[in-house]
């Protein structure tokens, strides 16, 4: 079941709700929609395939950082990912119990690691650095800081190089060769310091559970390496990386169920706790960017819709020519020819573009169009660039009613950053 779906008589809904009058009702600007039905889904599916293991879900905030979300997934029982210091303080503003929070990065400053060491949240080791504050911030802390080591398997995820994070040359996580010297590091360190679990999150967008496997055998030899020298492991942290169906052509993608499946009697042959970290799989298909068609116009060899959202809300197109489905939220009028347009906003960069050559009814002025699978990695990346203010957020509830989960960003916000220069 899907929460986006077109009615015979094409007409979008989000669950039993029209989009069409959510426009109408709500906004003359872009806005994100949401089904909060879909979130619980999403969840729920992970909570199956977890079903008799031991196990910490821990959402990636940086997929989406809506405090309203964050409570949701919260109250169904999720952890948290974070990968800075005001992640972790969003973390426990929504409510968040700290132990079941990992704390990620390859850069993390000591302020944001003391903050980390103090609220008892587990901490990734990076780093020959990384290690090195790790130690100060839990002396400056007074406490113990359970952590994790992430490796860097060096497997393919098979993905764009840019969400591609555990091959060898990569900036995250320390190469195996590197193993001695940080559970040396560790073992000197037994007042600050205590291993508990190993780590590795191999990319993003990943559509091949081998993958996961390939890494979870590596991630498990190396425990069975580690215990040997007398270290304590309970934790495998496979990090997160399941792709969805962005192109909506009903391919059968992996589910979480098959994504734990595959390491789930590796997991339970070495009595683990199995954390996992998923961003994606967990909130983007849970949302629209919801645009109105400005105007239709041709260039050269070009046709053009140019809609009111833009890069600015929805960069991922320009950032990776990611694709993201596009369509109209209500019928065309029923002359309406085909063809293909590239779909646009106002920025002034040739960048700014939400799809490419995609075959769409002429649309009317001011007809809504919506770019699918927008709950991830879209308003957390959306920027203030050419002053177009970040966009407000909406859920459909269970009960079928719209509720507002963000204020939009306004021209006022702007101004306050030089109040009192
Ligand atoms: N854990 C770690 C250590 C990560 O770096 C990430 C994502 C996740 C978990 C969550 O991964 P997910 O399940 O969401 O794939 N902005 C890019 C994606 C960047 C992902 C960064 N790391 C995009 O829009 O595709």
């Amino acid at each position: 079941q899907h929460c986006f779906s077109k009615s015979d008589n094409g007409f979008l809904y989000c669950e039993g709700t029209k989009v069409q009058d959510v426009i109408d009702s709500l906004e003359k600007r872009p806005f994100y929609l949401y089904s909060k039905p879909q979130i619980t889904r999403n969840f729920e599916a992970y909570r199956e395939a977890l079903e008799g293991l031991k196990s910490i879900i821990g959402y990636a905030i940086k997929a989406n950082n809506n405090l309203k979300i964050l409570q949701h997934l919260r109250q169904l029982g999720c952890g948290a990912v974070l990968v800075s210091g005001n992640e972790l303080r969003l973390a426990l503003r929504a409510g968040f119990d700290p132990r079941r929070c990992v704390f990620n990065g390859n850069g993390k400053i000591l302020d944001d690691l003391e903050l980390a060491a103090r609220e008892e949240v587990f901490v990734n080791v990076d780093s020959e650095f990384d290690l090195d504050n790790i130690v100060l911030a839990a002396r400056k802390a007074g406490k113990r800081v359970n952590v994790l080591l992430r490796i860097n398997p060096d497997v393919d995820p098979q993905v764009h190089p840019y969400v591609a994070t555990g091959n060898k040359n990569s900036k995250f996580g320390i190469r195996n060769e590197k193993l001695q010297w940080f559970l040396d590091a560790v073992k000197a360190h037994p007042n600050e310091l205590k291993l508990v679990g190993v780590h590795c999150h191999l990319g993003s967008t990943i559509t091949k559970v081998d993958i996961f496997r390939d890494a979870a055998v590596l991630m498990v030899n190396f425990i069975d390496q580690i215990r040997a020298q007398g270290f304590e492991i309970q934790y495998l942290n496979i990090g997160g990386g399941l792709g969805i169906d962005y192109h909506r052509t009903g391919a059968v993608l992996p589910t979480p169920m098959d994504l734990i499946n595959t390491v789930r009697e590796l997991v339970l042959s070495r009595d683990l706790n199995l954390i996992i970290e998923p961003g994606r799989s967990l909130i983007a298909n849970t949302c629209c960017l919801v645009n109105r068609v400005t105007g239709v116009k041709t260039n050269g060899t070009k046709n053009f819709i140019v809609i009111d959202g833009s890069m600015a809300e929805l960069i991922r197109p320009s950032l990776y020519g990611a694709y993201q489905h596009i369509e109209l939220v209500s019928p065309p009028p029923p002359d309406a020819e085909i063809s293909t347009f590239d779909v646009v906003g106002p920025v002034c960069e040739s960048a700014d573009f939400l799809g490419k050559d995609r075959e769409l009814p002429t649309p009317a002025k001011g007809a809504g169009l919506v770019v699918h699978d927008a709950g991830a990695y879209c308003m957390s990346m959306a920027s203030t660039y050419n002053l177009k203010m970040r966009p407000p957020e909406y859920w459909v509830q269970e009960d079928g009613t719209v509720a507002k989960i963000r204020h939009e960003e306004t021209f006022e916000d702007h101004i306050r950053y030089f109040e009192g220069l």
